[in-house]
């Protein structure tokens, strides 16, 4: 005959407060599944709302912690890890007719300027988000420079068409769309103002993403129409802003954040990207100047996601189509672009449980 009930187990894990979205399990609705055998062997699963989760462990011992303290008739205690994605679309952004309605979330990478590995970080971004476990999608909006057809490996095929809709290609778990797929690489593309907007517009719309947990959107650099039109006319979770430490960046990644919190798009988080360069001697070479990012991010209010040293591995990758996290998993560089990628996802959960007036 058990000793415990599940009463027990509920009130022991309704004092385990998730750390960032500061209430406890029970009351978020994360616990599922309590089991209690005739042994008194406690079982039970704790739904996280990202695979990506960074906390997961920490919420697991919390859990463990927690059954053992207020339940000592325990036996075992065999907790399950696993997640559902919470969705922008139950939020503040979705009172208007929504595009991509199975999309649960979408993330645009941005920065002001060109060539600070926007891209690079967007496509390490997805597959890491899908070597998570999540449902991914990634979409080139680069109408006159796309780059994630080379970034894959995929320069030479060409998506099929359902139903008048574009279907994704997919490759290392992870669904794709570029205007490069479309046209041929050498056609120079020739809109401006008014038609870019409209031809991203018609792109975005005309892709049958199915059901995605995050659609990554790998913006062209700068604030311009292409930029203005995603921001105010996408429901974003949010924006990734990409800089390198210079100043120079950072003067034009102010304007690209101030052009999301004019449209009320919540920045999740900022990456610094070729922060520094390793000598064999294993000093660090600061080439664009020191911490630059996290210092502005501080200033600016903005979650500092993490930087990403300058590795020729990471140019090589995105030059032969194998993601750098995917070539390299181990590598110290991998496990910091995997962390700023867990910190995205964490901070596209916060932002869905955060009312609309508190965003900044
Ligand atoms: N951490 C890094 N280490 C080494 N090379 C990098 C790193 N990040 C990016 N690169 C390289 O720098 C170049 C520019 O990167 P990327 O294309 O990702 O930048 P971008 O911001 O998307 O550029 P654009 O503004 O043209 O869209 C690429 O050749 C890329 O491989
Ligand atoms: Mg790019």
């Amino acid at each position: 005959m058990s000793l415990v009930n599940e009463a027990q187990v509920i009130d022991a894990l309704s004092t385990v407060q998730e750390p960032d979205l500061k209430k406890d399990l029970v009351t978020l609705n994360m616990i599922e599944d309590i089991s209690i055998d005739s042994d008194n062997n406690i079982s039970f699963t704790v739904v996280l709302t990202t695979p990506a989760c960074p906390l997961k462990e920490q919420i697991k011992t919390l859990c463990i912690d927690a059954v053992k303290s207020h339940v000592p008739e325990a036996a075992g205690i065999d907790v399950t890890m696993t997640s559902k994605v919470t969705s922008t679309c139950n939020h503040h952004h979705c009172n208007h007719e929504r595009p991509l309605k199975e999309v649960k979330n979408i993330i645009a990478v941005a920065s002001g300027k060109g060539g600070v590995g926007k891209s690079t970080f967007a496509v390490n971004l997805a597959v890491s988000l899908a070597k998570s476990g999540a449902k991914v999608g990634l979409l080139d909006a680069d109408l006159y420079g796309p780059s994630i057809p080379t970034m894959f490996g995929m320069q030479n095929v060409k998506p099929e068409m359902l139903d008048k809709n574009i279907v994704p290609l997919e490759k290392y778990g992870v669904k794709l769309m570029s205007i490069g797929f479309l046209v041929e690489s050498d056609t120079a593309l020739i809109w401006r103002g008014p038609m870019a907007s409209s031809a991203i517009k018609q792109f975005i719309s005309e892709v049958d993403w199915n059901e995605l947990d995050y659609l990554i959107f790998d913006l062209p650099p700068g604030t311009g129409d292409i930029q203005i039109t995603i921001a105010q006319t996408i429901p974003l979770s949010g924006a990734v802003i990409v800089t390198t430490p210079q100043d120079v960046a950072l003067a034009d990644v102010s304007k690209a954040v101030s052009m999301f919190r004019k449209v009320k798009v919540p920045i999740l988080g900022l990456v610094e990207n070729m922060s520094y360069y390793e000598l064999p001697d294993g000093t660090k070479d600061f080439i664009f100047g020191h911490h630059g990012g996290e210092i502005f991010a501080k200033t600016q209010g903005i979650p500092f996601l993490g930087e990403i040293p300058i590795d020729r591995a990471v140019r090589e990758g995105g030059d032969k189509g194998t993601p750098y996290v995917l070539g390299y998993p181990d590598s110290a560089t991998s496990k910091a672009i995997n962390r700023a990628s867990m910190e995205v996802a964490r901070m596209v959960s916060i932002t869905n449980a955060t009312p609309a007036e508190e965003l900044s």
